[in-house]
């Protein structure tokens, strides 16, 4: 697979690998459209690099399967921010079943920062976060199923008062 024009994979220092942009964005651009190949929730497959896509198997089924991006270019590689420069949207047609994944901008992005979006994991799926952002909540996790984490995690919260007395 060919390299995504503008962007390159790095050593991160949020996790593992990550992904800078050489060029400046504008917030509100689309940074770039990712690849990758659609699972079902009930398939056997790697969902640490999938996205969640935004519809379902057969729409018309009284309990959907969930579907998944897996996704397969260095879009793979962006890695999770509490205080995100992008955000990620999905779309998935049934007829064709074509699946987008594209990120946009959320604020004026310089040449050489990283990318990040809020993975807004479900609580069962929470994780410890280094994102290293000032309003780290230090789990990933959607923030309105922050109070449903594993009671393991609860103690690496960083609530909005705790941030504010520490700073
Ligand atoms: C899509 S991968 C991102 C690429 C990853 N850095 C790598 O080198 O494989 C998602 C995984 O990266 C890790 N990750 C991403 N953002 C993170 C963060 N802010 N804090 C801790 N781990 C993170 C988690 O293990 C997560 O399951
Ligand atoms: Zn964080």
């Amino acid at each position: 697979m060919p390299p995504i024009d503008g962007l390159k994979v790095v050593r991160s220092e949020i996790h593992g690998y990550g992904v800078v942009t050489l060029n400046p964005i504008s917030a509100g651009e689309v940074v770039v459209y990712g690849d990758g190949i659609v699972y079902r929730e009930d398939d056997d497959f790697d969902d640490e690099y999938s996205l969640v896509l935004a519809g379902s198997d057969d729409e018309d089924d009284e309990d959907p399967v969930p579907l998944y991006f897996d996704l397969t270019d260095q879009t793979r590689w962006i890695n999770h921010s509490c205080s995100p420069n992008t955000e990620v949207d999905t779309s998935w047609d049934p007829e064709t079943r074509i699946a987008t994944a594209w990120w946009i901008a959320l604020r004026d992005i310089e040449a050489g920062e990283e990318l990040a979006y809020d993975y807004a994991f479900s609580a069962h799926l929470a994780m410890p976060c280094s994102c290293r952002a000032s309003a780290c909540r230090g789990v990933i996790v959607d923030e309105s199923e922050i109070n449903q984490i594993p009671a393991r995690l609860k103690p690496l919260l960083r609530t909005r008062k705790t941030r504010r007395r520490r700073a």
